[in-house]
């Protein structure tokens, strides 16, 4: 099967190792497991339950204690597995329901996924791009009629990376209206649902849809991307498929991933009000930074931890990138690498100080 460069990828591994300043994170500040514990409590009567058990392959769809957890972000019935990160899920998703003929129109700037697995299944794949004057939301007109009578799948990513946008529940509703004419199913990938800037959890397409396709992880909302533990959350008929295929290349998640990520899921408010706070104190940096810098705008984040930044020249955002990386040790990633050209994806909530100097640094390169 023939793939397509995975384009942030690809810039991340080249380039992230030369950074002093990374500004291009998606994840608000990692937590290791001594912060965690500091944040959960009952540090040693967590880690003695997880010591003693032997490390075979554990519950094969995930601990009963861990899916009781993931239901607990959701208000629906639908069946639900565990994977190998949000990565794995969306990738299960695609491969379970996708044929070759089959359209698949995905809301794009987003996790490439969304588009290159697709097309790689032999799917016809239609771009619709979210509109900075709608305030990167899409123009539900042009949605309308990119998807037709005929289409098999919408993928979409709420809240959005890399523009920081939210869409509203009117128009999730709308996308499933368009939807239910022709029975197409919707894809959301909601590995930032939890991170609305305004503390309101937008609804899950699989509470709005009976044909909603949700996935899911620790990585961004839980900060803890080394769990490598993510979900799906689907209607029965997908479900079967899935479990097929997840048969073939999941077997099941780790028991200390699947352990550790039930214990953060039953403190989810302690780590989401957290992860809030420092969101929003990066997001205040950001917002004072675009003002006093003239050569810079953008459209404020509502949710998430990205954000894109707007830049008035003409040259390249990949050459842009490198020249500043190269004079300054200050990372961004080029949104060419998001089929976006004239911007640079900035991610504002990591390391506060780091932002700071980063902002600085690169205005004095801005000139
Ligand atoms: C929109 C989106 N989906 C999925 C992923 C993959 O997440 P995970 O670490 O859970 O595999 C990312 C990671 O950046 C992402 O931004």
């Amino acid at each position: 099967m023939k793939i397509d460069n995975f384009k942030v990828e690809d810039w991340f591994n080249e380039y992230e190792k030369l950074a002093k300043y990374d500004m291009a994170d998606t994840c608000v500040e990692s937590l290791s497991l001594e912060e965690l514990f500091k944040i959960i409590g009952n540090k040693e009567e967590h880690l003695s339950k997880i010591m003693s058990r032997k490390l075979n392959y554990g519950d094969i769809q995930g601990s009963g204690r861990l899916h009781n957890a993931i239901r607990s972000l959701y208000n629906t019935d639908m069946p639900l597995t565990v994977t190998h990160g949000a990565i794995g899920a969306n990738n299960l998703v695609m491969q379970s329901i996708i044929e070759r003929g089959d359209k698949v129109v995905s809301v794009v700037p987003t996790y490439q996924q969304h588009y290159s697995i697709p097309k790689s299944l032999g799917a016809d794949v239609k771009l619709v791009f979210l509109k900075e004057e709608n305030g990167w939301l899409p123009d539900m007109e042009e949605l309308k009629n990119v998807m037709g009578n005929d289409t098999k799948l919408v993928c979409m990513n709420n809240p959005n990376n890399p523009t920081g946008s939210v869409m509203p529940e009117s128009m999730l509703k709308q996308i499933v209206e368009f939807a239910q004419v022709n029975g197409t199913y919707i894809l959301c990938d909601e590995v930032y649902r939890g991170l609305e800037h305004n503390g309101d959890i937008s609804k899950s397409i699989t509470e709005l849809y009976e044909k909603g396709i949700s996935t899911g992880s620790m990585s961004k909302v839980f900060s803890l991307a080394g769990l490598r533990l993510g979900w799906i959350v689907a209607p029965e008929e997908v479900m079967d498929k899935i479990i097929i295929h997840r048969e073939y290349n999941t077997i099941s998640v780790s028991i200390p991933d699947d352990y550790f990520a039930a214990l953060a899921l039953e403190n989810k408010e302690k780590i989401i009000s957290r992860n809030l706070g420092k969101i929003l104190e990066g997001k205040k940096i950001m917002s004072d930074w675009v003002k006093s810098e003239p050569h810079i705008s953008w459209v404020e984040p509502k949710g998430g931890t990205t954000c894109l930044l707007k830049y008035n020249s003409s040259i390249s955002s990949v050459d842009l990138c490198k020249k500043l990386l190269d004079n300054t040790g200050v990372l961004f990633l080029p949104a060419s690498t998001l089929e976006m050209e004239g911007y640079l994806r900035a991610g504002y909530c990591s390391d506060v100080s780091k932002l700071k100097q980063g902002l600085e640094l690169f205005s004095e390169w801005l000139g």
